[in-house]
């Protein structure tokens, strides 16, 4: 946080530590005392239910790692073992498969809601590409993680991802190979995928830190899109008010995450998975898990390998240019009538994608893929541009305080009120 502590330390021993490292101060003006837009709604809790996935994800990671063996004749009887044999290991990898799963549907949620409320919209640039940056390196764990049962869709969804790179013109054989160790998906490939599926999450912490350390200097965006003017009127301190709120949000997720963990804990996965990886036999439909299901029907819209792998690449790519392909003026939805109605045909769009994406590749389900492949991308970068200079927006209050009263039915109330 910017600007002098408002920590008083109340002891001689924190008087001690605060003169030497001021940690306590950093963390009271930071989670504490730091100023909070009082209209934020649970929409907000996101950030906080990623952050308990997070470490929940690495919690249940590290003893798994304990038990698990990354060699391709152990690894699938290793996760039986745990799965049978390791005190309480079928309930630490279940919290662990389906985590994986939650951890995206709330990273989902947490970008739609930038999205709505337009906060990756100046001065809130590098906290969103930050943002972008985890998701990318989410996906890169995901995807690693997903191989190390070593069952027929780890085998076979290793070795589409992996051969994606042979498309690249020239050295993307050689690329390819330098990624496997090897002539194929082998031994080599899942040592590596395991000793990074152990890396990455610790990276996801560093860059998590760095996100929230650009949130504080920035200040939290909020339904209204106005920022904090006064203090007094506009905010409320962190703790009790968004401790409370946030535990409220986690406390609800982790019942759905509960649910599906302890219920059905084999819903989101694929029963292939449960047959041991082998090469000579080919799944009839490889199909990766439902949280890149968008991004791999955009790969098989396009009729051209390297095509593919270029849109895929270039529909997450595209988000770190997004601050500035949005004109508008107005950050939040609230006051954009028309950019609500492409926001939720967006989201429409990504889910459609999704569907298309678990569906084979063939007739109708090719063309309806690329015509949502196409508006994708024109929501960005037609859309997104256009409407910001065409559109009429809705009157934008002057200040959070303004918005709240305007909400409660008190402009009233506030146009009575004696100027102070
Ligand atoms: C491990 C994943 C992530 C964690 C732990 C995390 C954590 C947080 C936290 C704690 C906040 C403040 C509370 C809140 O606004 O909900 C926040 C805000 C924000 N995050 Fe994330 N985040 C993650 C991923 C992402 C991703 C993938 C994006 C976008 C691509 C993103 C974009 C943002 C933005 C724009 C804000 C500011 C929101 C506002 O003030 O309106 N975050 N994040």
């Amino acid at each position: 946080m910017s600007g002098p502590s408002q920590y008083v330390p109340k002891n001689a021993l924190a008087r001690w530590l605060e003169a030497r490292l001021p940690i306590i101060g950093f963390t009271y003006d930071s989670f504490v005392a730091y100023p909070t837009p009082k209209n934020l709604n649970y929409w907000w809790t996101f950030g906080a239910i990623l952050s308990f996935m997070l470490i929940a994800q690495i919690l249940t990671g590290v003893v798994l790692a304990m038990h698990y063996t990354g060699h391709t004749s152990m690894a699938f009887n290793s996760v039986e073992h745990i799965m049978r044999d390791v005190n309480w290991g079928w309930m630490i990898r279940y919290l662990h498969a389906n985590g994986a799963s939650m951890f995206f549907l709330a990273v989902y949620i947490h970008m739609a809601r930038g999205l709505y409320y337009g906060s990756y919209k100046a001065p809130r640039e590098v906290l969103w590409i930050l943002g972008v940056v985890i998701f990318l390196l989410m996906m890169a764990t995901a995807f690693m993680g997903y191989v190390l049962p070593w069952g027929q869709m780890s085998f076979w969804g290793a070795t589409v991802i992996t051969n994606l790179f042979s498309a690249i013109p020239l050295v993307g054989d050689a690329i390819t190979i330098w990624l496997w160790g090897g002539y194929s998906v082998d031994n080599p490939t899942l040592n590596r995928f395991f000793s990074l599926h152990y890396l990455l999450p610790f990276m996801i912490a560093a860059v998590v830190a760095l996100h929230v350390w650009a949130l504080h200097v920035v200040g939290q965006n909020n339904p209204a899109g106005v920022d904090i003017k006064d203090v007094e009127k506009d905010s409320v301190p962190f703790t009790p008010h968004a401790t409370m709120k946030d535990m409220v949000g986690v406390a609800v997720f982790f019942i759905l995450f509960a649910w599906f963990a302890f219920f059905v804990p084999n819903y989101l996965g694929h029963s292939d998975n449960y047959i041991e990886a082998n090469p000579l036999v080919t799944p009839a439909h490889i199909v990766p898990e439902w949280y890149f299901l968008p991004f791999y029907a955009i790969l098989r819209a396009i009729p051209s390998k390297l095509g593919g792998v270029i849109f895929m690449f270039a529909s997450i790519a595209i988000l770190v240019v997004l601050p500035w392909l949005d004109t508008s003026r107005v950050r939040s939805a609230v006051y954009r009538p028309i950019y609500k109605i492409f926001f939720w045909l967006f989201i429409v769009t990504v889910i459609g994608l999704g569907y298309l994406g678990s569906q084979p590749p063939e007739g109708g389900a090719v063309i309806a893929a690329r015509i949502l492949t196409a508006w994708y991308f024109i929501h960005f970068i037609v859309v997104m541009p256009l409407l910001g200079l065409f559109e009429k927006t809705k009157p934008v209050p002057a200040s959070i305080n303004d918005a709240v009263l305007a909400k409660n039915g008190g402009e009233r109330v506030a146009a009575a009120a004696p100027a102070q």
